[in-house]
């Protein structure tokens, strides 16, 4: 615009000296002309510049986000053309858990929210490109039922451009493995929701009444990591409680120690084991690392100015005003303070794990839990119908909806990455 701003002064000053006796008003049509060709040359050459330097992936969008768009400050705009990325229904490894529709959700506008970050768009989500990225390769979630959440969303959206024969998925103890058959593709989840050894590891049946932990305890889970080229993990909602019981040796042996400590202490602990672990493990020049932040939930509707009692039942829309601060009052900021200390340390180890900050925007998302509207697995008592809200699940999320976008973001971080180095070499 300056440059633009300072062309047409110049011109103003020339053009009416070689066109003397012209009508000024003639000369400023041809001067408008004139400054619009150069502009459109100018941009032009710019755009074909960007495009050499992408490749096969043509979008500015990435462009943008190199050149420090912040793609986690935004806003949610409803947008019913271009979302949901698939179809509930023609997702054929959709969990009971999240399909919100099939168990009789029928307010449907959680479909259709974009995420708009203010100063660029997020990359649109290209499953083919992913796919062709993932080509022999292995990429794989690792924790919590909500990083569940996020790889169903993955093999809903990949799935979405394959034809039924040349997909699978199967499950084999902590182990879920979705594979793209012509691609040789893999995307994996491994259920380890404290990420260190624990006695909620079975994927089944880990709601225990009392929760032991062995902080310094990885290896058992870690090895089915190994070869991962991409590695995503998680884990916070499980650390939610004030103490926890660490073991010291093993789970079989008699002569284990174990002591009641402050969860913070605890996980904070379990993530230095973590960080130990890649750190000695990790092939740097292959495998790409991910931290999912925290999952925000919504049980405590007057955070967001409901009524008190509430929860995310009956809810329809997302909390409209950006900025709503009263809700971080429910997340647990030392957490994430260990959580940025750990992460902060990891270049010190040689490692980059880039941080995938989701909770700001799946805050505004008040309406997008299954609250109700999920599998049972046991049959709803008397009390619990006359009262919904009571067994309303508003910790995880309905596919398609929050989680798809997190995926968005993972996807733009993936390509993001590439395209830097590409840019750095072609520089
Ligand atoms: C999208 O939403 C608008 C406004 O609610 C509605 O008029 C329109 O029919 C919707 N379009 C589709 C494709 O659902
Ligand atoms: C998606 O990616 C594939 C492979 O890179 C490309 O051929 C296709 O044009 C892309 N589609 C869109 C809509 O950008
Ligand atoms: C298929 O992918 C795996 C990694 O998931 C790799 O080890 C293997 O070599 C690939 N197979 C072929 C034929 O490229
Ligand atoms: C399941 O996993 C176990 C332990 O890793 C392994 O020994 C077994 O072969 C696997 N079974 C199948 C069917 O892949
Ligand atoms: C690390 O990964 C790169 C790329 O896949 C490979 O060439 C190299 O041999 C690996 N290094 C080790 C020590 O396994
Ligand atoms: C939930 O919404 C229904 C229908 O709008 C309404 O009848 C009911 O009172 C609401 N319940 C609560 C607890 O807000
Ligand atoms: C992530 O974002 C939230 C909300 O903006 C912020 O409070 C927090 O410090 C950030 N970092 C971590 C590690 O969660």
């Amino acid at each position: 615009m300056e440059n633009t701003d300072k062309l047409m002064a110049k011109k103003q000053q020339l053009v009416p000296g070689i066109w003397g006796i012209r009508s000024s008003f003639h000369s400023l049509i041809i001067l408008l002309i004139v400054v619009l060709l150069l502009a459109c040359v100018y941009d032009l050459r710019r755009y074909s510049i960007q495009d050499q330097l992408l490749g096969a992936h043509k979008n500015s969008n990435v462009v943008a986000a190199l050149s420090g768009c912040n793609l986690l400050s935004g806003q949610w705009v409803y947008d019913n053309k271009s979302y949901p990325l698939y179809k509930e229904k023609e997702c054929m490894f959709m969990s009971d858990q999240i399909a919100c529709e099939k168990f009789g959700r029928n307010d449907m506008n959680y479909h259709f929210w974009r995420w708009q970050p203010h100063q660029c768009d997020l990359p649109r989500f290209n499953a083919t490109a992913l796919l062709e990225r993932l080509r022999n390769k292995r990429l794989m979630y690792v924790g919590d039922s909500l990083n569940r959440n996020q790889w169903v969303s993955m093999v809903c959206l990949l799935g979405s451009v394959i034809p039924a024969p040349y997909k699978s998925k199967y499950q084999n103890g902590s182990l879920y493995t979705f594979k793209a058959i012509e691609y040789n593709a893999t995307v994996e989840f491994y259920w380890a929701p404290l990420m260190v050894e624990s006695n909620s590891d079975d994927p089944v049946n880990h709601r225990m009444p009392d929760r032991i932990v062995r902080v310094q305890a990885i290896e058992k889970h870690a090895r089915y990591w190994t070869d991962a080229d991409i590695l995503v993990f998680n884990s916070y909602l499980w650390w939610r409680r004030d103490q926890m019981k660490v073991l010291w040796g093993s789970f079989d042996s008699s002569d284990g120690i174990y002591k009641e400590m402050k969860t913070l202490r605890a996980y904070e602990m379990a993530l230095k084991t973590w960080a130990d672990w890649l750190e000695v493990h990790v092939n740097r020049t292959k495998t790409k690392l991910f931290f999912v932040g925290l999952s925000p939930t919504h049980e405590k509707a007057e955070s967001w100015g409901g009524e008190k009692g509430q929860n995310c039942y009956n809810e329809t829309e997302p909390v409209p005003r950006e900025g709503y601060l009263e809700m971080e009052s429910d997340l647990e900021p030392e957490m994430m303070q260990v959580v940025e200390k750990v992460l902060h340390e990891m270049p010190t180890r040689g490692l980059s794990v880039q941080f995938i900050n989701i909770t700001r925007l799946s805050m505004y998302r008040k309406e997008g839990h299954p609250s109700i509207y999920r599998k049972h697995w046991e049959p709803l008592t008397d009390e619990q119908i006359s009262n919904p809200s009571s067994y309303a699940d508003c910790i995880h999320w309905c596919l398609p909806g929050v989680p798809d976008v997190w995926n968005e973001l993972l996807y733009a971080y993936i390509f993001d990455k590439d395209e830097l180095n590409s840019v750095n070499k072609a520089l």
